[in-house]
């Protein structure tokens, strides 16, 4: 399975550290071979050696240029960074990353071969429009993404889920899991509101291949739980 946390603007560079220090130790201690992936806030990006992989919650799509404010390849290459989050809502909605922005950035970094996590996600009125409006949705923010990419994770977050403590139930999970996985092969994550409290339902559900979490994921100790309940479930 896939677990993977996105500390978003939270964690310096000095706490991002002992962060992963504490991952490393507990995966090496409880023999884990789950993949896991951590996204840490831009300047908190490092070289890493260990099994996590790192990756950056956004770059622009660029070796390097005039992009105040951006980073491009070059800062990622530094870190030996080739993973990368494309579609957060948080970028699309707050930052208003747009489906054709988006788009480009996919392109420049899938041309690269990097790791490309892949989120869409529906906010509450949407939802409320009905499951067609929905899943219409929803896969209106696959215009012009290639799902056959081979180092493709597409992340399910529902924007209304995400910060929320709200979730899905676990039936709606499923099915709109089911109904996503039949439009291609990547697996899929579900992201918004997990927490050591649901993540093990969450993650023994069909057609979840793992998760993304956000704010649980900061203490080092609740992720760690939430990867060992992915390894269990995969031993047992
Ligand atoms: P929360 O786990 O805080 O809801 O955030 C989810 C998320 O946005 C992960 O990308």
């Amino acid at each position: 399975m896939i677990i993977a946390a996105n500390l978003k603007t939270n964690l310096t560079r000095l706490q991002t550290t002992e962060y992963m220090n504490e991952i490393e130790s507990f995966l090496k201690t409880k023999n884990i071979n789950q993949e896991v992936l951590v996204f840490p806030a831009m300047s908190s990006l490092n070289s890493h050696v260990g099994n996590v992989i790192v990756g950056a919650q956004n770059a622009y799509g660029v070796q390097n240029g005039a992009f105040t404010g951006e980073i491009g390849k070059d800062h990622l290459d530094e870190f030996g960074i080739n993973t990368i989050l494309i579609g957060h809502s948080e970028r699309r909605h707050i930052l208003g990353e747009t489906q054709d922005a988006v788009v480009e950035k996919f392109n420049f970094y899938k041309e690269l071969g990097f790791k490309i996590v892949y989120c869409i996600g529906e906010s509450l009125q949407i939802r409320e429009a009905g499951n067609k409006i929905m899943m219409n949705y929803l896969n209106s923010q696959f215009e012009g993404i290639d799902l056959e990419y081979e180092n493709l994770i597409v992340a399910y977050e529902p924007v209304w889920a995400i910060g929320t403590g709200l979730t899905p139930t676990l039936e709606d999970i499923t099915t709109i899991h089911k109904e996503l996985k039949s439009g291609f092969k990547a697996p899929l994550l579900y992201g918004g509101s997990v927490k050591v409290t649901n993540a093990k339902d969450v993650l023994a559900l069909d057609g979840v291949d793992g998760v993304l979490v956000g704010s649980a994921a900061l203490y080092a100790e609740h992720f760690c739980t939430m990867i060992e309940y992915a390894q269990n479930l995969e031993v047992n």
